[in-house]
């Protein structure tokens, strides 16, 4: 039985369909780099999953009774009602969106020299960790290194790697752990309850906070009922609240489970830490009841955290995802089994071996999946992760050259991504057409912002 989306469309915005030689003129335009692309030359954006949400009617209702006093206003008071009975976190804070959330409890957390553990620290999370001048180390369970197995958790942390590195000879500079659910830099696998509950208890062992960068939280925890032994029959709103449950604080970026443009919020038990985090924001975001938001999209992103935990809307995405999913294999092209929900990970590697590392198979797909059909996403592979040198060279390589299809909430339709399909059983048909590609210009870091290719 067809698991139909359980909202209908009231508001369209039309897509632009382009010819190849509009997009063999744009993709050129842009340095064959999708972030150059103007929106208008594109058909199926899939670039993030993050801001590109479709809104409802009761949250556009909610951002109506938007109260934008600077002070106090009531939507703080109704997000804030929100979360506090969602998480159970005493201290709740609005920011602007997640990396101005993790700047201000990194800022509060951490001194230069320390180190800080993940499960895989998102790039944000990575760069506000950097910026402090501490070090940010990866510890992803070992299942994760098998793109084809279907072991449910690839998204965990090792947690023999994590015991070893609190109770080891560095475990006195561990700022503090950080598990990203869903874990985006792990191929958007998701993390179980037992892997978070050992972790927060290995923590709390060495006296190590124990934080969540919840940006996906309601998505993990419908993967936790579909997946975890002893889970089935729990709503995914309880898991997640077991979930925050188990943290010393956190960071979400609420542009994804939010399900709004723009947000986000941190939270923690420690007052001191609130009460440093409080004149961080002070001076940087905005007062302890706006945080860098507007009243009406506190309101509007209040009702989206009621609406992203619902089962059938939570059933109907990861089903269009698993859908997509399919049809990719069927059409020749692997994606990071097991399916995870807010995005695909394209195995480039695989289909296009004739494409050295160093001539970026991932980006070669991206760009074929623009040419072919006017569809925008992103490498993540040796130009987003290898290291280059002086020559724009590659020295290192990714582990994996993959593509991500990021998967807007609400958004596509199920014809949308058949047609994604289709273009990629095109480019399957003959992947030996597709050619690699040559920096030819770039800055010193957020490569992949910014770099100019060429194809060779
Ligand atoms: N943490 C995770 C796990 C994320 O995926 C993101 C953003 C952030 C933090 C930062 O949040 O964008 O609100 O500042 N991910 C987007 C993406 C950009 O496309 O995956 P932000």
């Amino acid at each position: 039985m067809t698991i139909m989306e359980p909202y209908r469309i009231k508001v369209v915005e039309p897509i632009p369909l382009t010819t190849r030689e509009d997009r063999e003129r744009s993709l050129s335009r842009a340095g064959y780099n999708a972030f150059n692309l103007r929106a208008d030359e594109v058909t199926i954006d899939l670039m993030s999953d993050s801001g590109t949400g479709a809104v409802s009617t009761a949250q556009e209702a909610a951002a109506s009774m938007g109260d934008e006093s600077y002070a106090g206003a009531r939507s703080f008071y109704r997000f804030h009602g929100v979360l506090s009975e969602l998480t159970g976190f005493p201290h709740i804070f609005p920011a602007h969106q997640g990396r101005a959330a993790e700047r201000i409890l990194f800022g509060a957390l951490l001194e230069p020299g320390q180190i800080t553990l993940s499960n895989t620290h998102f790039d944000t999370t990575r760069a506000n960790v950097e910026l402090l001048r501490c070090e940010a180390r990866d510890l992803p369970c070992p299942e994760a290194a098998d793109l084809d197995s279907q072991a449910p958790f690839k998204g965990n942390i090792d947690l023999r790697a994590l015991e070893q590195t609190l109770t080891g000879p560095e475990g006195d500079r561990v700022g503090f752990v950080i598990m990203t659910i869903t874990n985006n830099g792990g191929a958007g696998q998701p993390v179980s309850m037992a892997n978070i509950e050992a972790a927060a208890a290995i923590c709390r062992r060495s006296g190590v906070p124990f934080l969540l960068d919840a940006a996906r939280f309601a998505e993990n925890a419908w993967l936790v009922t579909q997946r975890e032994p002893g889970y089935a029959d729990v709503s995914p709103t309880e898991v997640a609240k077991r979930a925050f449950r188990l943290a010393d604080g956190c960071v979400a970026s609420l542009k994804k489970d939010g399900i709004a443009p723009m947000g986000a919020f941190l939270a923690m038990h420690d007052p001191e830490v609130a009460s440093r985090c409080e004149l961080i924001l002070t001076a940087t975001e905005g007062f302890r009841t706006y945080g860098g938001l507007a009243g009406h999209e506190l309101d509007r992103l209040a009702q989206g955290l009621r609406e992203v935990l619902e089962p059938d809307y939570l059933r109907s995405r990861a089903a269009a995802a698993a859908h997509l999913a399919r049809l990719a294999n069927e059409a020749g092209v692997d994606v990071v089994q097991p399916p995870g929900i807010h995005a695909l990970y394209l195995n480039a590697g695989r289909l296009l071996p004739h494409i050295p590392p160093g001539r970026f198979p991932g980006h070669a797909l991206a760009c074929q999946l623009y040419l072919e059909g006017g569809i925008r996403c992103v490498e993540l592979g040796s130009l987003y992760l290898g290291t280059l040198d002086d020559d724009y060279e590659l020295v290192t390589p990714a582990p994996y050259e993959l593509v991500r299809l990021a998967l807007p909430r609400r958004v596509y339709t199920q014809s949308h991504y058949e047609y994604v399909a289709e273009t990629l059983a095109a480019i399957a048909k003959r992947p030996e057409s597709v050619p690699g590609y040559r920096m030819v210009e770039t800055t010193p870091i957020l490569r992949h912002f910014n770099s100019r290719m060429e194809p060779v």
